[in-house]
């Protein structure tokens, strides 16, 4: 059942190309349109939205923060994220041009759920994004779009996010396109890199291997681990460490690498590996820039940088101490590759450390308590 792989976790870092294949096949059509019919909501419909709200809880609300970066820059339409245990809680301004996103794998998550009911209370339009067919969560929404992750054994999630992506940003597309043509350019183009993500995931899952020796080399000198990143590198920072905490049991810290000098930079020490998630040259060079000054900073400091980069990023092989490359990729879709070898190096250390991959412990796959 595990396919000839280890554990489960192993074979589903494996299925990612697949699961993320399958969730794009069919909606979009050839003349490059989103079709996304079977979420049960018109043209009309997503062209009276004037607020995104993403709600959700742990690996799925980083995929939501991903969103925002996408969703504001294809359509301008304000988009936040906030952790569905907290919206529930306070009094969000909602209404019924308000489209509240709720991202669930398990589509179980009760306090998902709670703050679907909250939105829905407050008359706003509830659209579930879910690997799970008739769950609840979608049951309850008003629109659902189906991930085609298959089923997710592992507590550590890892197909089920990157097909979450997959699905973001495709509604995210749609919303662009049903919109006007501002971005009708950029649109198109970024929709065939969408469909060539599946490839480049297989790429860089091929490529693991030095990886896992970093893992390993981590687990053997070090008690803990920061993630840095900018942009929407540093959701996949965020994810890269919760991946390390729930299967290493150490400790890892994700950061915006604008916020090192605000305070977390006093934590480097000589050795700390530091994991920062390097945007691509090209382009948005100046983010580019600024998280090389970060790397930087931090080596100053005496810490072992392992940078995320993109193939062929001279810059970064100069001034970090090991590279990781992905395939080169627009920045917004470049989580779908660079989160991989996070979780390949989360599963690697826990591994060296002995820990139980599928099931850590304390945790359970669907959080169904409150
Ligand atoms: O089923 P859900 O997507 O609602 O689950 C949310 C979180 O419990 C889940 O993503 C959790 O953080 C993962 N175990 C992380 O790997």
């Amino acid at each position: 059942e595990k396919g000839g792989y280890d554990t489960f976790m192993a074979k589903e870092i494996h299925e990612q190309p697949q699961a993320v294949a399958d969730t794009l096949r069919g909606r979009i059509d050839e003349s490059g349109q989103i079709v996304l019919d079977e979420v049960r909501m018109s043209d009309q419909d997503f062209r009276d939205i004037d607020k995104v709200f993403i709600v959700a809880c742990g690996t799925s609300y980083h995929a939501g923060l991903v969103t925002k970066y996408a969703i504001e820059h294809w359509t301008r339409i304000p988009c936040e994220v906030e952790l569905a245990s907290e919206f529930r809680y306070r009094d969000p301004v909602l209404d019924r041009s308000t489209l509240v996103v709720a991202i669930s794998q398990s589509g179980e998550t009760m306090d998902t759920l709670m703050a679907v009911r909250h939105a829905k209370d407050q008359k706003a339009r509830v659209l579930s994004i879910s690997n799970t067919v008739g769950s609840t969560i979608p049951r309850e929404s008003d629109a659902v779009l189906y991930t085609r992750a298959g089923i997710e054994v592992a507590v550590a999630s890892t197909k089920a996010f990157l097909t979450q992506l997959a699905a973001c940003y495709l509604v995210g597309l749609h919303l662009a396109q049903v919109r006007g043509i501002k971005y009708a350019d950029e649109v198109s183009a970024i929709l065939d890199e969408l469909v060539a993500a599946p490839g480049k995931i297989a790429k860089v899952i091929e490529n693991l291997d030095p990886v896992r020796e970093m893992a390993r080399e981590c687990a053997a000198n070090g008690d803990r681990v920061l993630f840095i990143g900018r942009h929407v590198g540093y959701p996949v920072a965020l994810e890269g460490a919760l991946k390390l905490k729930e299967l290493a049991y150490l400790h890892a810290e994700g950061f915006a690498a604008g916020e090192l000098k605000h305070g977390p930079i006093s934590l480097i020490e000589t050795g700390t590996p530091v994991i920062a998630i390097v945007p691509s040259p090209r382009g948005r060079s100046l983010l580019h820039d600024k998280i090389i000054s970060n790397i930087q900073e931090v080596k100053a400091r005496g810490a072992r940088v392992i940078a995320v980069c993109e193939e062929g990023d001279k810059i970064t092989a100069v001034h970090a101490d090991h590279v990781i490359e992905t395939p080169a990729s627009p920045t917004l879709l470049a989580p779908l590759l660079t989160a991989v070898p996070l979780q390949e190096f989360a599963a690697e250390l826990a591994t060296a450390l002995g820990r139980d991959i599928d099931q850590p412990r304390n945790l359970a796959k669907s959080v169904t308590v409150e």
